[in-house]
């Protein structure tokens, strides 16, 4: 059943027409419910209580465990740490792995990636004396793989780049990535954030090392997400952070730690929201994944169709392989006065440089619009965009 209640909003005597996806995805009344159900019925703190709801609790905590192993194809729910979201899943890697970075070691990242897979790895760069080296893309928004394959050397010790550009839409030849990178025994991290959602994410298949994402990108709650790491290299990483739940015994001499996946997983997590994420996970494996992919690929085609006959559009990422997110300009107009229009006409889109100022700089521009899809964007919304900018076209000649 497709039923996202806050999608019946009026905005300004407009019916909303939310494409604003990339950002936080709305949630199925399964997931609130999961979410309300828990708080009615289940809450209590996991793992540690003896009585009948922690057992419950601590139960239901572990199924999505397993239920995210299966939707991202984990070889054991071992690798998978629930986190609050990519963000702090890619700095758990890149301060954890990051302790093993020596002066003059070098992380790859590419061109495109979102701040929270750049400033973490520069933190830890930092912290080393290591330096950050950087994948170039074609105007298109293609990464070029021969300077990608040049940029390594023997002090290369990461690659991490994203599998969907959340500013281009480009869906990265990921599994092509992994493999040149292991072909020099390097290690690579997949921030999948803009993935998930939208197509089927097989880790074992992508060959990554970890792979980060965001459970509100998903139609699950706020406040989780997910860290995967092969088990091989995530046993060998130091905690990230000290607390309860990650330890085996603590003396004031000497602590030693949990089993994976526990030994990340320090404090009280957001167990109601864990619960969402797997009423999310049913959700989209009804709707099916392929047929939501299916979907938002022909939304896009027809978009595009009729966007690029709006006078004055400029589009950033023309990739041919592309997710549901088309970044443009308006002839010279602002982004933020785009959006602004289109927002009083009850259009929900973003403007900005998308936490991706190296993407802006790429292209000399301060920001784009940025109209994003999901499994409810209908062909209607597409065409009210398509209204609504040839209407505000001239306005802002
Ligand atoms: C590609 C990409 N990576 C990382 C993030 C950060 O996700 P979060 O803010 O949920 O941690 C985002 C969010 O927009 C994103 O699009």
């Amino acid at each position: 059943m497709m039923d996202f209640p806050i999608l019946d909003t009026t905005v300004y005597n407009h019916p909303l027409v939310y494409l604003d996806n990339a950002a936080t995805t709305q949630k199925p009344r399964q997931v609130i419910d999961a979410l309300t159900n828990y708080y009615l019925t289940l809450n209590s703190n996991i793992h540690r209580g003896a009585h009948y709801l922690a057992a419950r609790a601590t139960e239901r905590y572990e199924e999505v465990r397993r239920q995210v192993q299966q939707f991202i194809n984990a070889r054991s729910s071992s690798e998978i740490v629930f986190t609050r979201g990519t963000t702090e899943s890619i700095n758990l890697v890149a301060s954890s792995f990051g302790q093993g970075l020596r002066e003059y070691d070098e992380v790859i990242v590419s061109g495109m990636e979102h701040h929270s897979n750049i400033v973490p790895w520069q933190l830890a760069c930092e912290r080393a004396g290591a330096r950050l080296k950087v994948i170039p893309f074609s105007d298109e928004g293609v990464l070029d793989l021969q300077v990608y394959e040049s940029l390594f050397t023997k002090r290369t010790r990461m690659v991490a780049c994203c599998h969907v550009s959340n500013t281009l839409g480009t869906v990265n030849p990921v599994k092509e990535i992994v493999a040149m990178a292991h072909a020099h025994g390097v290690p690579v991290l997949i921030d999948g954030a803009q993935a998930v959602a939208h197509m089927p994410v097989d880790v074992q298949a992508l060959g990554c090392d970890f792979y980060c994402f965001s459970g509100h990108k998903m139609y699950a709650p706020m406040g989780v997400g997910v860290m995967y790491g092969r088990e091989e290299i995530l046993g060998q990483l130091p905690p990230y952070q000290g607390g309860g739940e990650m330890i085996k015994d603590v003396t004031f001499e000497r602590t030693t730690y949990n089993e994976l996946p526990f030994r990340f997983e320090a404090g009280t997590p957001s167990v109601g929201d864990v619960l969402g994420l797997g009423a999310a996970i049913d959700f989209m494996k009804e709707q099916g994944i392929e047929s939501i992919a299916r979907h938002e690929e022909e939304l896009l085609h027809y978009a595009m169709k009729q966007l690029k006959e709006v006078p004055g559009m400029r589009f950033f990422g023309t990739a041919p392989h592309k997710a549901g997110v088309v970044s443009f300009l308006l002839g010279n107009a602002h982004p933020y006065d785009v959006g602004t229009l289109l927002d009083k006409l009850g259009i929900a889109v973003r403007t900005g440089h998308h936490c991706t100022q190296p993407v802006m700089d790429r292209y000399g521009i301060p920001g784009t619009v940025r109209a994003s899809f999901a499994c409810y964007t209908k062909r209607d919304d597409i065409d009210a965009l398509v209204n609504a900018l040839n209407r505000i076209a001239p306005m802002l000649d």
